[in-house]
């Protein structure tokens, strides 16, 4: 019988030596989605392998569309033929919630079961439907189902109540054929958008302001195939940055975009921990002497939510009080209790943990139950007196490319076990 995968590991040792960072996959699951715009040939470059995307590309299969892929280069063709998202898949990932305003745009009609992955928070979908509607789709509530129809959408003044990055994906892809000019008023302004207006604009689409909280779109009658390079996984940069922290060592992150790491960057720097990048590598530096810090999540050019778990990691390791407040999604510490197996010392008080790190972390038997969660056990463990396991990792497979192998590469001792 096929047992489960879980990681061992045993923490303290220092990380030396260098990681590649590939395409960020927030950027790469919304563009593989824009490829049923148009029956041309689109090519998506520097794909992470990853479980997510695999995912992804099933959806596209199931939707009759045509997918090869060659090492990272995922390339798509045809129009779609199904007008259903399946309900295993759907339910398994809520990526697939991205292709909504993609396939009503093509098609004129989507049925979506509700979406799964991470189980953070509430997770409602308002934002994409309301906008949709705004598009002139008629929306439908079934049991276990949404559906959307449209004939033709009409360009409109859409108000986002919160810039959410999937809203703003959908409203995108769903406006760009769309007749008349769309604006996005308080959109997300994540980089992962970007990559995605980048591709877009390749096809032939007009859009304009990404980056910015108002993003304008033209509609035109058609697109055409292109191939497009995503940005670089700042999250991905972001948790090798975090291990480093809590083990030592000094690594060079190869694809590391310190342009759109800002806010990711900065409480390292407050940290104690040294960096410098130079022609797209960043070399980051820690001596352990971890300084307490006050972190505050919250959207695009803020510290991302994603970014939470593996850096309250780090505060696990800092000699002092730091604090950590989640605004971005309801229920996103469901890491902190498995913390606290190893020691941690952390205090919830509504969206707000306060970690007091001076008391030492040792290993213990970890269970991850979302992605980032599960890369700040990781995370913790490495860093942690001991032996620990953790289960649960299929949710990292999700985001991170062998993740295990990245840290045995730099010296951690992790290895992936079968029970
Ligand atoms: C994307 C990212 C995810 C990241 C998140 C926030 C991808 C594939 N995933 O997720 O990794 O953690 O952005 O940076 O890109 N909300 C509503 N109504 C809606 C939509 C969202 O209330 O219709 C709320 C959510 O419940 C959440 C907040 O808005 O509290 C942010 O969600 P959103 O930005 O939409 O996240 P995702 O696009 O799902």
């Amino acid at each position: 019988m096929k047992g489960k995968e879980i990681f061992v590991i045993r923490g303290g040792n220092p990380l030396y030596g260098k990681v590649v960072v590939h395409g960020a996959k927030n950027a790469v699951l919304p563009m593989l989605a824009a490829s049923v715009l148009t029956a041309d040939k689109v090519s998506i470059c520097d794909c992470p392998l990853i479980s997510d995307v695999d995912d992804m590309v099933r959806v596209l299969e199931t939707l009759g569309v045509t997918v090869e892929r060659k090492g990272r280069e995922i390339s798509v063709s045809g129009s779609p033929k199904m007008t259903e998202i399946p309900s295993h898949l759907a339910c398994a990932m809520r990526s697939s919630v991205f292709m909504l305003g993609a396939l009503l745009s093509e098609t004129g009609e989507v049925r979506l079961f509700a979406p799964g992955g991470c189980r953070i928070g509430a997770r409602p979908l308002d934002i994409h439907f309301d906008g949709l509607t705004r598009l002139g789709a008629k929306v439908e509530y079934g049991e276990d189902f949404v559906q959307c129809t449209a004939d033709k959408l009409k360009g409109a003044d859409i108000v986002l109540k919160y810039p959410s990055v999937g809203a703003t994906e959908n409203l995108i892809m769903a406006s760009v054929k769309a007749r008349g000019t769309t604006r996005l008023i308080g959109a997300a302004r994540e980089p992962e958008i970007c990559s995605l207006v980048r591709l877009l604009r390749k096809m032939g689409a007009d859009v304009s302001g990404e980056g910015t909280p108002v993003i304008t779109v033209r509609g035109v009658d058609d697109l055409d195939g292109a191939s497009c390079i995503p940005v670089t996984d700042r999250i991905v940069a972001g948790t090798v940055m975090a291990a480093v922290a809590v083990c030592g060592g000094r690594v060079e992150i190869v694809g590391g975009d310190a342009d759109i790491m800002g806010a990711v960057i900065s409480p390292f720097l407050t940290s104690h921990t040294f960096l410098v990048e130079h022609g797209g590598v960043i070399v980051f530096e820690s001596d352990k002497m971890l300084l307490p810090t006050d972190v505050s999540t919250g959207p695009y050019p803020l510290f991302p939510t994603d970014m939470q778990a593996p850096f309250m990691a780090c505060q696990c390791y800092a000699c002092g009080l730091s604090s950590m407040r989640e605004t971005v999604f309801e229920d996103r510490f469901a890491h902190v209790g498995e913390l606290r197996k190893m020691g941690a010392d952390i205090a919830l008080a509504g969206n707000t943990a306060f970690v007091d790190g001076s008391r030492g972390m040792h290993g213990a038997n970890l269970c991850a139950s979302d992605l980032r969660g599960g890369a700040g056990l990781l995370v913790a463990a490495l860093g942690a007196d001991g032996e620990s396991t953790l289960e649960g990792v299929r949710y990292i497979d999700r985001g991170y490319e062998n993740i295990e192998e990245i840290f045995a590469l730099l010296g951690g001792k992790i290895a992936r076990q079968r029970t």
